[in-house]
């Protein structure tokens, strides 16, 4: 009885754990475009650290390749490049043992002079996103022209621009110029519905419900287990062994009167 009550928490506890398991990707500083010879930093953070995820990453030269085996220096969570190649753009993702994937990114590194900073996650209907053209050797900001899908959407004199209220009909390939210095790549930007993300907390606090109410009712049910066998010891070892046959009665009518009670319950 107790043991498959034991197992059953385990299982649900291991339900509970898969169900709040989930990395996001980082990457520092904050671009999906790099110019070469630049250092960047990414980390998959996780909610439970025992989940153990592992930074990849598809490039032209290699698939599937672990942060630490030819490339990067892992630093704790942290995964290190101190010097972008051309050739290490691609695909990063974090990747579980078990297999889950987080979301992947983009990563653009460019020989060229000019990148376009824009998020690397997907951004939030209704947030402001703001996207900087920067150039190799000016520091100071230069203005530039913005494009999306091909087309001139903004000539901004400061070298950056904010999208007010993202909607999906931002979603698109952009990329920028500056004059002089030349265009950037092009980079996705992806725009994710408020709408779907509540759902996804929705289905989230479902699945606790239905993995708590369980575990709650295990746990009522050994609690309640454990205090009917405490009585039981109890009385034992109080009654007087006088009439030894008449106290075992005793105690059994007790233990039965304690189910009985305990069953209306
Ligand atoms: C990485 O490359 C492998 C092999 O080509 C492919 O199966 C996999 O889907 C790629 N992963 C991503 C995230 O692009
Ligand atoms: C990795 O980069 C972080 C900064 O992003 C730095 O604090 C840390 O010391 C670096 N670690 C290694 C091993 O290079
Ligand atoms: C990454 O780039 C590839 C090809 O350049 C594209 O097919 C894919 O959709 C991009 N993925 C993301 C998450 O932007």
């Amino acid at each position: 009885m107790e043991e498959t009550s034991l197992l059953c928490l385990l299982f649900l506890i291991s339900l509970l754990s898969c169900t709040t398991n989930q990395a996001r990707l980082t990457v520092s500083p904050s671009s999906s475009q790099f110019f070469e010879g630049d250092f960047v930093s990414l980390s998959c953070e996780e909610d439970d650290s025992s989940a153990g995820w592992t930074l990849r990453r598809n490039t032209s030269r290699q698939q599937r390749t672990q942060c630490g085996a030819d490339w990067g220096k892992p630093a704790g969570s942290l995964c290190n490049i101190s010097y972008m190649y051309k050739w290490e753009s691609g695909v990063y993702w974090c990747e579980s043992r078990e297999g889950p994937i987080s979301i992947m990114v983009n990563l653009t590194v460019t020989g060229g002079s000019v990148i376009l900073q824009s998020p690397v996650l997907p951004v939030m209907e209704g947030d402001d996103v703001t996207l900087l053209c920067k150039t190799k050797t000016t520091p100071s900001n230069l203005p530039a022209a913005f494009y999306k899908d091909g087309s001139l959407i903004r000539k901004q004199p400061t070298g950056h621009m904010t999208i007010q209220h993202v909607s999906r009909s931002d979603e698109g390939l952009y990329k920028c110029d500056i004059s002089g210095h030349g265009e950037s790549p092009s980079s996705w930007i992806t725009v994710t519905g408020e709408h779907s993300s509540t759902l996804h907390l929705a289905i989230r606090v479902v699945l606790h419900l239905v993995v708590f109410c369980p575990y709650f009712i295990s746990t009522l049910f050994m609690v309640s287990l454990y205090r009917h066998r405490a009585k039981g010891n109890k009385l034992s070892v109080s009654i007087p062994p006088t009439h030894p046959e008449q106290g075992l009665e005793d105690k059994h009518e007790d233990v039965i009167n304690d189910v009985t009670t305990e069953h209306r319950f």
